[in-house]
């Protein structure tokens, strides 16, 4: 009832209100401002900003519903909301950058959006090998920032989604493969718990709280800082190619074959995507293939020619491309369509140990299919090999990462792009990404190996051991500290261990 109570309040924007069945005092917005920093806003639905503040990739599939965001300022106004929510019992999500996709977020009802984007400073810390940055940077900022002190720091793929975010279920990202996943270079993290405290973790302080946030982070509590290694920038060597569908086999075989780490150097990025390109073939998807290297063309130029030989349709040379270019060079940029926002995406990812070509070519004519119809002809999908040369260097029992994301060179994942609101093309969505799933685990499924899919790819449905490893004691470990950290699951909506 108190919840009733409190919707009755909050349309009224009143502050006292007395309901029949309870007698606590319902909550309200100038309540609740009254125990924040100056510069923390409260934005109600009737509030020009609101659009922009709950506007996120994957909506409206993915819409967790809020009746106010606050626009956090600091870390105590953090703790505070989190306090007042739990007085109330209201449910709250921490939001960045507002491209998670897993289903799991549409649990969140009538609740209260934590916007942590007023925190979006980064700086390179003294000393030059660490950089502190915002619970609420996006990646363009965070690079930015630190781009300017002639640093880069491991991230994840695209521009515009938030630093925070991808590392806390791991974070691939084009650094990988020479320095290991975005959350392997965590050194200390500043966290607002379920209950309101604020802890440090890091080896020496809270170390169980650092294992868990560095692959299950989502459901310990909210990054208001995170503090990683940084590295000094190169200049990149980008070749974009384009290959017909009658590559497809020839060109994942050579992905397995230089794909180990000791045919790769971990300068090498590669990675893949199938689209419909019409101009290059109207009837069949083509396939988008990306070889980037940290260093000059020379030095990568044996690798490319091995894809050049393959007989692509198109190949684009980028030479001296700096960090930030990059992302506009590979396609991932802030104003590239994969950083849409309010616009349906649908993944189902799985990682794999190796291209299984029967698994791929099924995948292929599956999408190639589904494009035809066009609700779905603007999908894609991602087939990428970062690298995992450094990543597999680290003890998998020193993270709460899954040991499989450290052995899978492959994710791959369908992303289903498509307009509307409606219950058919959802489900219609869901099934193909499914069938993509099931194509691409034929392998798996085939041998003694398990599934296992990245969690920040993952559609949400999966089982646990799934998403956080088939390892018991692992399992055991990260219910167990949930448990202790997050009783009622509070952050529940992410993946949920409980
Ligand atoms: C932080 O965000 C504000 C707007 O929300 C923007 O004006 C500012 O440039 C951002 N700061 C950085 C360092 O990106
Ligand atoms: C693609 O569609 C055709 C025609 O409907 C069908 O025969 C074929 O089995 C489908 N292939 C896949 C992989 O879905
Ligand atoms: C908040 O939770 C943490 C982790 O469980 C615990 O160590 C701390 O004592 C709690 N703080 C308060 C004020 O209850």
């Amino acid at each position: 009832m108190l919840f009733s109570c409190f919707f009755a309040a909050w349309l009224l924007q009143a502050v006292v209100a007395k309901c029949a069945d309870t007698v606590a005092a319902p909550w309200s917005a100038a309540d609740l401002k009254s125990k924040l920093s100056q510069n923390a806003n409260i934005v109600s639905p009737s509030n020009g900003d609101w659009t922009t503040l709950v506007a996120r990739a994957s909506y409206p599939r993915i819409n967790p519903a809020y009746k106010v965001v606050v626009e956090v300022a600091t870390e105590a106004d953090i703790q505070a909301t989190v306090k007042y929510a739990n007085k109330y019992e209201i449910p709250f999500l921490a939001v960045s950058g507002t491209h998670g996709w897993p289903k799991t977020l549409n649990g969140l009802k009538g609740g209260i959006q934590i916007s942590l984007r007023k925190l979006n400073r980064s700086t390179v810390d003294k000393g030059g090998k660490t950089a502190t940055i915002g619970g609420g940077s996006l990646q363009w900022e965070a690079l930015a920032d630190l781009y300017k002190e002639g640093k880069q720091a491991v991230t994840g793929i695209c521009e515009c989604v938030s630093v925070a975010g991808p590392l806390l279920g791991g974070g691939h990202g084009q650094l990988q493969n020479q320095f290991g996943f975005a959350m392997d270079n965590l050194v200390s993290a500043r966290v607002v718990l379920a209950n309101g405290t604020v802890a440090v973790a890091s080896a020496a302080r809270n170390p169980d709280l650092y294992w868990a946030l560095r692959g299950a982070g989502h459901n310990f509590g909210i990054v208001t800082s995170l503090q990683v290694k940084v590295y000094d920038v190169g200049q990149w060597t980008v070749f974009a190619f384009i290959f017909l569908q009658e590559k497809l086999e020839a060109l994942y075989t050579l992905v397995n074959k230089i794909d180990t780490p000791k045919t790769r150097p971990g300068k090498l990025m590669i990675t893949g995507v199938f689209a419909r390109v019409d101009a290059i073939d109207p009837v069949n998807p083509a396939v988008i293939y990306t070889v980037s290297y940290e260093g000059p063309k020379a030095d990568m130029q044996k690798f490319a020619d091995q894809f050049i030989a393959l007989g692509p349709v198109s190949t684009t040379i980028t030479e001296n491309v700096n960090y930030i270019d990059l992302y506009t060079v590979t396609g991932n940029d802030k104003n590239n369509a994969v950083c849409r926002k309010n616009n349906n995406i649908l993944g189902a990812g799985a990682a794999l140990p190796q291209w299984d070509m029967q698994g791929l070519r099924t995948a292929y004519n599956t999408f190639s299919n589904y494009t035809l119809d066009p609700r779905f002809g603007a999908s894609a999908v991602l087939l990428e090999n970062y690298g995992i040369n450094a990543a597999m260097k680290i003890d998998p029992k020193s993270t709460a990462l899954a040991a499989e994301e450290r052995t899978r060179p492959i994710l791959v994942s369908a992303i289903m792009w498509y307009e509307g609101d409606d219950a058919k093309t959802h489900d219609d969505a869901r099934k193909h990404a499914k069938a993509m799933k099931d194509a691409f685990y034929r392998g798996v499924d085939a041998s003694k190996e398990k599934r296992h899919a990245y969690v920040n790819y993952a559609y949400g449905d999966e089982p646990l051991p799934e998403l956080y490893g088939h390892e018991q004691w692992r399992l055991d470990k990260l219910k167990s500290l949930k448990k202790a950290y997050d009783p009622k699951n509070a952050f529940g909506f992410y993946m949920p261990l409980a």
